[in-house]
C-alpha cells in the first residue's frame, strides 16, 4: 500500500502521471474515481486552501471528506508509545488511526513542527505514526515537507513555460522575511521538486544559518545527480536574481535557533531587504515569481510583485486541487 508522505518516495514516472491526470481533472472537473469513497482529513494547524481544495476535491470525484480538529472537536491524541496517558491527551495514535481506517479509505494530515527542538521535530512523529497505524493511505497535508504543494508549483511551471519538461531552467528558491520563525516544510519541497525537475536551483538566504536540514539538501544533491541539474548557495540578491527564469519565496526559520528565536530575531531583522519587489524581478530573465500563500503583502512581497503579470501564486494555489485530486484518486484505486 502506498502512502503520498514525500514525492522522493514516488520514482519520476509516477509523479508524471500524477502531474498528467491533474492537467485531465483541470480540463474536466467531475469524476466518479472517489464514487463511495471518503477520507479523513486531520487538521493540526489552520488553513484556508488545503482544506478547501480537499474537501471539494473529494466531492468533485464523488466521495466525501470528514475534518477533525484533534484538541478542537475531536480528542486530543498521544503520539508517544509507552506514556503513561495522565495529561491532555485522551486517546492514542494507534487507536486512532486504525479507528479512522475502519471508516474511512483516506487518511490525510497537518502537522506542523512544535518549533522547540528540531531533533524532535524532524522526526515528523505525527506523519509518521499516522502512517505506522494506519490500513489505508496516508496523504501529508503540510507536516515538515509540502508535497501537494510541490506538485501545484511543478504543475504551474509547466503550464507556464508550456512544456513538462523544465529541465534547465533557473530555479530561484529565495528566503523572505516575516515577523516570526516559520516553518522549513514548503523550503524543503520546493528544494526537492525542483532539483527533481532538472532544474539549474539556487537556495538564496540570509546566512549559512539558514541553510535547510541536511536531509533535504542531501535529497536535493541526490536529485541534481540523477536529473541533471544544478544546486547553489548563494546569500547576495542581486547574483541569485540575475538571469533567474522562476523565483519561488518562503520565510523561514534557521535551524541553529531552533527553540532560541529571541536570538534569531536580529539576523532575521537585519534582511528585511530580501523581500521580493520589482526591482529584484527586475534582474531575472522575463522571470515568474510564486509563493504557496498565505502571503503577507509589503513584508514577503510587494503589492507590486503579486499583482505583476508574473505572478503565477493563484495558478499554483488552484492547482493544489487538481493535483490532490489526482493523489486521492491514485491513492484510492492502488
Ligand atoms: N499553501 C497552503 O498549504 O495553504 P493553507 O495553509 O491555507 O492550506
Amino acid at each position: 500500500m502506498k502512502h503520498f508522505l514525500n514525492t522522493q518516495d514516488w520514482t519520476r514516472p509516477e509523479l508524471d502521471e500524477l502531474l498528467v491526470q491533474a492537467a485531465r481533472f483541470k480540463r474536466s472537473k467531475l469524476g466518479d474515481q472517489l464514487k463511495g469513497k471518503s477520507i479523513a482529513l486531520v487538521f493540526f494547524n489552520p488553513s484556508l486552501r488545503t482544506r478547501t481544495s480537499f474537501e471539494l476535491g473529494a466531492f468533485q470525484l464523488g466521495g466525501h471528506a470528514v475534518v477533525l480538529q484533534p484538541g478542537k472537536d475531536a480528542w486530543p491524541i498521544e503520539f508517544n508509545l509507552g506514556t503513561v496517558m495522565d495529561g491532555e491527551a485522551e486517546e492514542h495514535i494507534a487507536e486512532v488511526a486504525r479507528v479512522l481506517s475502519r471508516y474511512a479509505d483516506l487518511i490525510a494530515v497537518r502537522a506542523f513542527p512544535k518549533f522547540q527542538d528540531w531533533s524532535v521535530d524532524r522526526q515528523d512523529t505525527v506523519l509518521r505514526s499516522f502512517a505506522k497505524y494506519s490500513t489505508v493511505p496516508v496523504i501529508n497535508l503540510e507536516t515538515i515537507t509540502h508535497p501537494c504543494q510541490e506538485l501545484a508549483h511543478a504543475m504551474a511551471l509547466q503550464e507556464h513555460f508550456k512544456t513538462p519538461d523544465l529541465r534547465g531552467k533557473k530555479f530561484v528558491l529565495t528566503w523572505t522575511y516575516h515577523p516570526k520563525p516559520l516553518n522549513t516544510a514548503v523550503a524543503n519541497s520546493a528544494l526537492t521538486i525542483a532539483t527533481r525537475m532538472g532544474m539549474d536551483v539556487t537556495l538564496l538566504c540570509p546566512t549559512p544559518d539558514y541553510v535547510l536540514d541536511e536531509r533535504y539538501m542531501g535529497w536535493a544533491a541526490d536529485n541534481v545527480a540523477e536529473s541533471g541539474g544544478s544546486l547553489r548557495i548563494s546569500h547576495d540578491p542581486t547574483d541569485a536574481y540575475t538571469g533567474a527564469d522562476v523565483v519561488y519565496a518562503k520565510s523561514w526559520g534557521a535551524l541553529p535557533y531552533f527553540g532560541r528565536w529571541d536570538q534569531e530575531k536580529p539576523i532575521r531583522d537585519a534582511h528585511k531587504h530580501f523581500m521580493v519587489d520589482e526591482a529584484k524581478m527586475a534582474l531575472t530573465n522575463n522571470g515568474v515569481f510564486s509563493h504557496c500563500l498565505p502571503l503577507r503583502r509589503n513584508v514577503k512581497a510587494t503589492d507590486g510583485v503579486m499583482d505583476a503579470p508574473y505572478c503565477i501564486a493563484i495558478e499554483e494555489a488552484e492547482n493544489r486541487l487538481h493535483v490532490q485530486k489526482a493523489i486521492m484518486a491514485a491513492l484510492a484505486n492502488q
